[in-house]
């Protein structure tokens, strides 16, 4: 079986390659900017893809469904995937239970701020593309809620993100899982959501930044800990 892992930012992805020991191997042959990752076993290829950098200072991760969608493409046209698993942070809701660290599975996935209000494209628009059996059986298997997730390309949300996120009872908020989805199923392959806590978007204190990247880390801990536990589902 042919895996690839696409984690958005080097923090998060640098968790999941100490904790895997995965090797950085060549990239694609293109000029966006990416780093890639792997390991064989027995059972499967796994490739991890760090989604890549802006260009310039200040040097900091490319977050978002744009470079999600790219990323996705270019992975699945290059190394022809059997699954993609999309492993990142997530904002989470305490009205719906979650709390920090916590690590969800998706689901199904939604844009929550796609709002086109013509005869067609409002419903085709928001995706809501909906997760393959396994990723229930290995939420099962691993004992994490599976939920239903949503993207969006801004870390704070305006009060129609907040109306769409309570509509499409999205238990984690996050800014690509949709985008990756999307492109999956453009290509006919199934992906996988597995999301960890870093922030509560229904508290009204709202983390400082060290405070986000103190919860980051307990958050990244967690998620390569899932990660590794969700592969060994497939050593049988
Ligand atoms: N990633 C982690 N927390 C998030 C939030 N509150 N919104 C979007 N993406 C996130």
């Amino acid at each position: 079986m042919n895996i690839v892992l696409i984690v958005t930012m080097s923090e998060e992805a640098q968790y999941i390659i100490d904790k895997l020991g995965l090797k950085e191997c060549n990239k694609l042959p293109t000029k966006y900017p990416h780093r890639l990752f792997e390991k064989k076993t027995e059972n499967y290829q796994l490739t991890l893809i760090e989604n890549g950098r802006y260009a310039g200072a200040p040097d900091v991760s490319l977050i978002g469904t744009v470079a999600a969608s790219v990323a996705t493409h270019l992975v699945i046209q290059n190394l022809n995937p059997d699954l993609v698993i999309n492993a990142g942070t997530a904002g989470g809701r305490k009205a719906m239970g979650e709390k920090i660290g916590d690590v969800l599975v998706a689901s199904q996935v939604y844009f929550h701020d796609h709002r086109v209000s013509l005869p067609g494209y409002c419903e085709k628009f928001p995706g809501g593309f909906i997760a393959k059996s396994r990723s229930q059986k290995i939420a099962e298997k691993l004992k994490l809620p599976f939920v239903i997730m949503s993207s969006g390309n801004s870390f704070d949300m305006n009060d129609e993100d907040k109306k769409l996120i309570e509509a499409y009872q999205s238990r984690a908020k996050e800014m690509e899982l949709a985008a990756i989805a999307w492109m999956c199923e453009v290509h006919e392959i199934e992906w996988m959501g597995i999301k960890a806590i870093t922030d509560i978007i229904d508290d009204e204190l709202k983390p400082s930044a060290e405070q986000f990247f103190a919860n980051l880390k307990l958050a990244c801990e967690n998620l390569a800990t899932i990660v590794e536990a969700a592969l060994m589902t497939f050593d049988g």
